[in-house]
């Protein structure tokens, strides 16, 4: 039922990474989920370590329906992949989008049908047309800032939550932005000073911190995620994040594995949703 959308008004600042952690660590606890991949590099896929090869993706040609092209992952999650495309049809299924959003709303809101199950999709860096579809399906989305200058620099348009653009709609909608702050070393005096902007300046908005930790970084090219909260550094700065989003999103938690069980008469008594 939830949809969190993972953006950034910048590239390479950890999108994909938080996705798939958070996308594993939700479905370690019980949840069902789905990892949608709107971002043309295709990369979340091997992130979540569906082979190299396997290209295939909401987006592929020719198309076919989405539900065929979700994959199974070893990590409990299921995820949707872009697909690879060659960049000219890139250019146009982005062009396309802008005047067919249900392209991307369509198959998302069915996800969204299936009971509990939760939708995560990793946006490509800046504005694009399939964030713009999603937005109004949106429960929270989640930007993503590195704790470096640059990131800085965008600290107030996030704060105002004029990152969805101005105008009345887009100001009743940014009430579901919130942020994360990647990659931050508190040893760094420029990371530290960031941090603090970063707190000052976002208040509420600011739902987590992930430490720099170079076992984060070396996660894709080993294969696996890190998902041990328990030796303190990025992988419970995760595990906190996705608390965060849990509460945020007032998600039910399930014990890991717990069959779900369909009991109609509470439901029908109306004592249980
Ligand atoms: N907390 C972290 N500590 C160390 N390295 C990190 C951390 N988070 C991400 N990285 C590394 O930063 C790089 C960028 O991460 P990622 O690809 O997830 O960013 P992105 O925002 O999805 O990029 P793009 O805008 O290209 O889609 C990768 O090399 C990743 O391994
Ligand atoms: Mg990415």
């Amino acid at each position: 039922m939830p949809l969190i959308c993972l953006s950034s008004p910048k590239g390479g600042v950890g999108k994909t990474t938080l996705t798939a952690h958070l996308a594993a660590i939700l479905a370690a606890r019980g949840h069902p989920v789905i990892a949608l991949d709107l971002d043309p590099q295709n990369a979340l896929r091997l992130h979540l370590g569906l082979p190299f090869n396997e290209e295939g993706g909401l987006f592929s040609e020719p198309p076919r329906p989405w539900r065929d092209a979700v994959r199974n992952t070893a990590w409990g999650a299921r995820v949707l992949p872009h697909g690879s495309l060659d960049p000219r049809k890139v250019m146009r299924l982005q062009a396309g989008l802008l005047d067919a959003p249900d392209r991307v709303a369509g198959p998302v809101g069915e996800m969204l049908s299936q009971p509990g199950t939760v939708v995560i999709v990793d946006c490509p860096p800046g504005p694009s047309a399939g964030l713009s579809a999603l937005v109004p399906l949106a429960d929270l989305l989640l930007v993503v800032l590195m704790a470096d200058a640059g990131s800085a620099a965008m600290l107030p348009l996030v704060a105002s939550g004029r990152v969805l653009g101005h105008g009345t709609l887009s100001s009743r909608l940014s009430a579901k932005v919130a942020v994360a702050l990647n990659q931050v070393a508190l040893d760094q005096p420029l990371s530290k000073a960031v941090m603090e902007a970063a707190s000052r300046t976002l208040g509420d908005r600011l739902i987590g911190a992930v430490a720099q930790d170079e076992t984060l970084g070396e996660a894709l090219a080993q294969k696996r995620l890190l998902l041990d909260g328990s030796e303190g550094g990025a992988g419970e700065d995760l595990q906190m994040l996705a608390d965060a989003v849990i509460e945020r999103l007032g998600l039910r938690p399930a014990a890991p594995g717990a069959p779900r069980r369909d009991y109609t008469a509470l439901s029908d008594w109306g004592l249980t949703e």
